[in-house]
């Protein structure tokens, strides 16, 4: 049998995407809340995640009534969570990545005390997975900072971001200590070199440059994660935690000798973020970089002892596409998960743009595997499509089975040829709302939320084909594949 029989079969979530309650509760403000949807524009998912954030933007945003802010409501789940996991359960979900929201535990990210009513909130949706057996598979922090920390102190450009998420960290590895087997610390970290506000809360009206910034982040985030890696191994000695790449797998765009060197160049600038949580040092390659860029970033003695005792269990990752390298300038470039890229002629694309290469994930596996030697976990994979929510009430998405089919067969080929995979979640196994672009139609799910861009809709849940197909896939442990 090609997955073994305790292989995580299940789905991913984030609470930023789909948890709504924004202020519920005593949760406080996070940088998600911010995120506005532009109806019919043509701004690109990669424009207005790269708009540098500032003070006035949110002050503007807080107090903005006719905007729309999707990720404030997300698809209620606060309140729709019993619905939904009985749904997971009915596909026979083994595990159920979802994450926590620091502001709703911390509202300002700083005080003192966690708040209750936030803990007591995640109680019940653990309680709820377990009763049906399932393994919660939890993101300390995917693309949400509490905004009293970004305002106050430029979210993790700050060095005491460190310990308020170490404290933060800590409440909930013992709070959920009994409960929480899995956990992630940060949802693809590298995402900060790339943009500053998303997960890591940089304001650039608080920085003279901001890559500087991003990179002193990241490094804040290594410390943070090291020592969220110390803590559960402290309190939770039987759990696993890992680290969370979005991995941009990418070919040479010919065998020119300089377009594998731009590949390296490509590889080395994704691969910095796991080589240190893996592997618990900074790479030499960077070292050019950093000075190529004249960034310094400030270290204080005991930082590279505390990296080298938090490397991380098991490496996970997201993977929906793969992209090209080329020394030249020259050639159609389309979109894609935070980059823009060569289009590849071998491969197609999605409605968004996003190429679709499921050999590319074996590649990524085999790469990673070598590279690391500890166990894999895909935690995020999918198909952003739109759906049509049929008068009957159906939804007919052989599409998004195609695609998955497809990953699963090449994750499958990967495991016989000696990958160590520990599970698969698919990303939005419950349609939820788009981190690049704030759309609702851009649908993931096996689950339709009846709720169209503008918020409007019953928020009621119907099941699309996908739904059966997976039923039937995890029910097999992926026997179904190849009949
Ligand atoms: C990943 C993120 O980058 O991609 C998710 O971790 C995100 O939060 C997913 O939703 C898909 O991207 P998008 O922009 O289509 O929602």
């Amino acid at each position: 049998m090609t997955f073994k029989p305790d292989f995580l079969w299940g789905g991913a979530t984030a609470a930023n995407q789909f948890e709504g309650a924004f202020l519920e509760d005593g949760r406080g403000w996070s940088t998600a809340d911010t995120a506005k949807y532009y109806p019919h524009s043509d701004k690109t998912s990669m424009d207005s995640l790269m708009d540098p954030m500032t003070t006035s933007k949110i002050e503007f945003a807080k107090k903005d009534l006719e905007g729309i802010y999707p990720k404030r409501y997300g698809i209620d789940f606060y309140h729709h969570f019993k619905e939904d996991i009985a749904l997971f359960a009915e596909m026979g979900f083994k595990t159920f990545r979802m994450s926590i929201s620091w502001s709703r535990i911390f509202p300002n990210g700083d005080e003192l005390e966690p708040n209750e009513t936030g803990l007591q909130f995640y109680d019940q949706v653990f309680d709820e997975l377990l009763k049906y057996h399932i393994e919660p598979l939890v993101t300390m922090s995917h693309y949400e900072f509490p905004l009293g920390l970004a305002l106050k102190q430029n979210g993790w450009e700050s060095r005491e971001t460190v310990a308020h998420f170490e404290k933060y960290a800590r409440v909930i590895l013992n709070r959920y200590k009994d409960k929480v087997k899995y956990w992630l610390t940060f949802n693809e970290i590298n995402i900060i070199g790339i943009t500053g506000y998303l997960s890591g809360g940089l304001l650039a009206d608080k920085t003279q440059n901001m890559l500087q910034s991003q990179f002193q982040a990241a490094h804040h985030q290594f410390l943070a994660s090291a020592l969220a890696v110390k803590a559960c191994h402290e309190i939770i000695p039987e759990a696993k935690i890992g680290c969370m790449l979005a991995r941009m797998e990418t070919y040479p765009e010919t065998c020119n000798p300089l377009d594998v060197m731009a590949t390296i160049d490509s590889d080395h600038a994704n691969l910095f973020y796991s080589d240190v949580q893996v592997r618990g040092y900074y790479p030499t390659y960077m070292k050019k970089v950093f000075k190529d860029h004249h960034l310094k970033i400030i270290k204080e003695s005991g930082d590279d002892q505390l990296l080298k005792e938090g490397k991380v269990d098991f490496m996970s990752f997201s993977y929906y596409m793969s992209s090209i390298s080329s020394s030249s300038e020259e050639g159609e470039v389309i979109g894609g998960n935070f980059t823009q890229t060569k289009k590849n002629p071998y491969l197609k694309s999605s409605d968004w743009g996003w190429q679709i290469d499921p050999v590319g994930l074996r590649i990524t596996l085999h790469k990673l595997y070598d590279r690391y030697q500890v166990p894999l976990f895909v935690v995020e994979n999918g198909l952003g499509a739109h759906d049509t929510l049929e008068e009957d009430k159906t939804i007919h998405d052989n599409y998004r089975i195609d695609y998955l089919r497809e990953h699963i067969k090449q994750m499958g080929i990967a495991i016989d040829e000696g990958v160590d995979l520990m599970g698969y979640t698919p990303w939005g196994c419950i349609d939820l709302v788009s981190a690049s672009t704030s759309e609702m139609s851009k649908r993931y799910g096996f689950i339709y939320v009846d709720q169209d861009n503008e918020g409007e809709g019953s928020l009621k849940r119907f099941k699309k084909d996908s739904f059966y197909w997976y039923k039937s896939v995890i029910q097999s442990n992926g026997e179904t594949l190849y009949k």
